[in-house]
């Protein structure tokens, strides 16, 4: 029986070739046998474990369970584990219709979304669930605190235990982590875009969690670098570095912007006090604005786009240093316009004279800057909450260097060495 399901599977398989639109309609992406493999050997699955295969697709998950059960039990009974332990939950009539193929009439499947399953139990649900708009974390927050779950194991985007700054997805963030809180038994994070076409640089995380016991060292592996965390508070890339160096580092800056200002705060800030309208012409970093009658000269000039609007060619535009902030060519300015039409997201910041410009983008090249970037930077977006985490000067009027930096903040050396050996030289400028 194991075999046919097997062959029916495969056959499946070999005809599934999601579209671009698929994958972005339904999260339309195939978990691949290895990484099903990896993740199942994490737990223990019996002939008695009660099992979800949610967001299941084709059954991906359930096919390695019924295979491993029947290697290991000689009086497996698929049909009877069909009848009474495994749950197939997927919304895609065309999927549904696949599962009934591959397991047959015997597989129980829900067919309502995940998010809306309410008061069954499950001693381990499995899931690769859909990404797009952060779905994954909707399912999980209404999922797990509305049914009783005891084991979870799912793949999906790591932000939310990365991310460490406030902006529009950091509630949601924050109730997953404080509903797996104490729970968490285990995290790997490795690049999610070769196996599942997420953005460059945004990471997966295989999740373990077990709801029925208090659990307070997860054990988390980093690209290959494992680290043991206390709480799920303090899981970042930085790995162990994080407790020592990083976060006294990052505590200090988020309280000096608590009293200061950050990068955020002056966005545009100066462009709304001259009130200004704007006719621009070409593109140039001089741009006349007429604020009244009175027709200005102010200096502009624009970093990263912020979230969204990440093209095929944006690699063209942006620089390839990960913790840049500074378009490759930006004295041509070229969303500077589009930017104050409203039409695209850019951050334009504004200044009196040309020097004042210069000196600014020479601060967001000092490593003291790119590295506040970096502590929060953990995909290829920048968003609000990226540039609310990097200090604002009280003034331009004179250049910043990274010493200058250091002593203005008063960096041991120590952290000093981490920040220089963590981010390369990009712009070499180091030390000048
Ligand atoms: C990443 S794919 C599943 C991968 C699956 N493990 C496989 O390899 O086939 C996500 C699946 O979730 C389904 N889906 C999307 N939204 C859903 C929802 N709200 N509830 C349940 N299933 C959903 C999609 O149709 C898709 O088949």
């Amino acid at each position: 029986m194991i075999t046919q399901m097997k062959q029916r599977f495969n056959e499946v398989l070999s005809t599934i070739n999601p579209s671009r639109k698929e994958i972005s309609k339904f999260g339309e992406v195939l978990t691949p046998e290895y990484i099903v493999d990896e993740m199942l050997s994490l737990t223990t699955i019996t002939t008695e474990t009660n099992i979800l295969d949610m967001c299941s697709g084709i059954g991906n998950f359930s096919i390695r369970i019924l295979h491993h059960l029947a290697e290991t039990y000689p009086q497996f009974s698929a049909n009877d584990f069909l009848t009474n332990h495994l749950t197939f939950n997927e919304i895609r009539a065309e999927r549904i219709e696949k599962i009934r193929y591959i397991y047959g009439e015997a597989a129980r499947i829900v067919d309502t979304p995940a998010q809306q399953i309410k008061n069954q139990s499950f001693d381990l649900v499995v899931s690769n669930p859909p990404y797009r708009r952060n779905l994954d974390i909707k399912i999980l927050n209404s999922f797990i605190p509305n049914n009783n779950i005891k084991e979870l194991l799912i793949i999906h985007p790591s932000r939310y235990l990365l991310d460490h700054k406030d902006n529009s997805s950091a509630k949601m963030y924050r109730t997953l982590k404080s509903i797996l809180s104490s729970h968490l038994i285990s995290a790997k994070f490795f690049n999610g875009n070769p196996v599942f076409r997420i953005s460059i640089d945004r990471s997966i995380v295989i999740m373990h969690a077990d709801l029925s016991k208090q659990i307070n060292s997860i054990a988390c592996n980093y690209f290959g670098n494992e680290y043991i965390s206390p709480d799920i508070e303090n899981i970042t890339k930085f790995c162990n570095e994080w407790f020592s160096i990083v976060s006294p580092f990052f505590t200090q800056i988020k309280n000096w912007i608590k009293y200061n200002q950050s990068v955020l705060s002056q966005e545009k800030t100066k462009l709304l006090k001259h009130n200004a309208q704007i006719p621009i012409k070409g593109h140039n970093t001089q741009i006349p604005l007429i604020r009244g009658s009175i027709m200005q000269q102010l200096f502009l000039m624009q970093i990263a786009n912020v979230i969204g609007g990440h093209y095929d060619n944006s690699l063209a535009m942006y620089n390839d240093d990960f913790y840049t902030l500074i378009m490759k060519d930006w004295r041509k300015n070229i969303g500077i316009r589009k930017s104050l039409e409203k039409k695209v997201p850019m951050n334009t910041f504004c200044f009196d004279t040309e020097n004042e410009c210069d000196n600014f983008i020479h601060y967001l090249r000092t490593d003291f800057a790119r590295f506040c970037l970096c502590i929060v930077k953990n995909s290829f977006n920048i968003n609000s909450g990226e540039l609310n985490c990097i200090p604002y000067m009280e003034t331009y009027k004179r250049p910043w260097t990274d010493k200058d930096l250091y002593e203005y903040f008063g960096i041991s050396e120590e952290t000093q060495e981490y920040i220089t050996n963590y981010l390369p030289d990009y712009y070499g400028i180091r030390g000048k």
